[in-house]
Formats: C-alpha cells, sequence, structure tokens
C-alpha cells in the first residue's frame, strides 16, 4: 500500500512501490485525464505536475512521490476555468484531443514558473510534449492568449 497526494486528497494504492505513477492514477485511482501515450518517457501524454513541476508520469514510481503534492488535469482547476484551460478552448487547440491534457499540463507549468515566456522559451518548453495532429501552432497561441489574460 502506498499513500499519495493527488489533487490535493491523501489517496491509498493498493500497489508496490515500483508501479508507474502513471498506472497508479489510472488504473486505481480512476483519473483517466493523463494519458498512456508511449510509456517509455517519449511523448508527453502522461504529463502531471509533481510539486508543481511538470513530469512524465509514466516515469515515476509511485514509492519515490509519496511526500509529493500531484496534480493532474482533474484537479488543474476546479471547474475547468484554469487561464491554459479557458485560453485552449478560446484557441480551439485540441484536434483528436489525446496528447491535449499532458499539453495543458506542462503549459501551467511552464506559466507558473514563467509568467510571460518568449515564443522561443515556450517552443523549447512544449517540445517535450508531441501531438501527432500537429496541433503545436495553436498550443504556442493559446499559451501566448493564457500569459496576457492570466
Ligand atoms: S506515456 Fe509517458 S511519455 Fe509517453
Ligand atoms: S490533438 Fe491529436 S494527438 Fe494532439
Amino acid at each position: 500500500m502506498v499513500s499519495l497526494n493527488v489533487n490535493g486528497r491523501t489517496v491509498e494504492v493498493d500497489a508496490s512501490p515500483g508501479t508507474p505513477l502513471l498506472w497508479a492514477l489510472r488504473d486505481e485511482l480512476k483519473l483517466t485525464g493523463t494519458r498512456y501515450g508511449c510509456g517509455v518517457g517519449m511523448c508527453g501524454a502522461c504529463t502531471v505536475h509533481l510539486d508543481g513541476e511538470a513530469r512524465f508520469s509514466c516515469q515515476v514510481r509511485i514509492g519515490d512521490v509519496e511526500g509529493s503534492a500531484i496534480t493532474t488535469i482533474e484537479g488543474l482547476s476546479p471547474d475547468g476555468d484554469h487561464p491554459v484551460q479557458r485560453a485552449w478552448i478560446a484557441e480551439q487547440v485540441p484536434q483528436c484531443g489525446y496528447c491535449q491534457s499532458g499539453q495543458i499540463m506542462r503549459a501551467a507549468a511552464l506559466l507558473s514558473r514563467s509568467p510571460k515566456p518568449s515564443r522561443q522559451e515556450i517552443v523549447d518548453e512544449m517540445s517535450a510534449n508531441l501531438c501527432r495532429c500537429g496541433t503545436y501552432s495553436r498550443i504556442i497561441r493559446a499559451i501566448e492568449r493564457a500569459a496576457q489574460e492570466g
């Protein structure tokens, strides 16, 4: 049994400490907004926040994050009105949507660290998250909008 702090709540996960956080979130806690893409740290679909920083949850073992604040897309804002989520809607970013929760989580972490990022900073940071639909230009516009309106 491993105790985790997820979206502000303490939860017990009936899994071994070596279980990837992504598996615990999706299979044990049913927080399926965090997506499985590659499972090997290459795509970013599984991005969550660990103590406010964007991390690939498929590459994190639950036994290593018992003391960390874990935030998933479900916990980013109480009713979906985080500035990044509002900007995502305004710019109509998603296509198929599969990668988008990971993109939003990385964008939100970027803006909390750097509220007015340059375009190059946005491009560099977001290069960790792939989108097979190629929504990259709308992602950049949405982050710029969120930085202005946030
Ligand atoms: S599923 Fe974690 S990086 Fe692809
Ligand atoms: S919107 Fe389809 S993979 Fe990104």
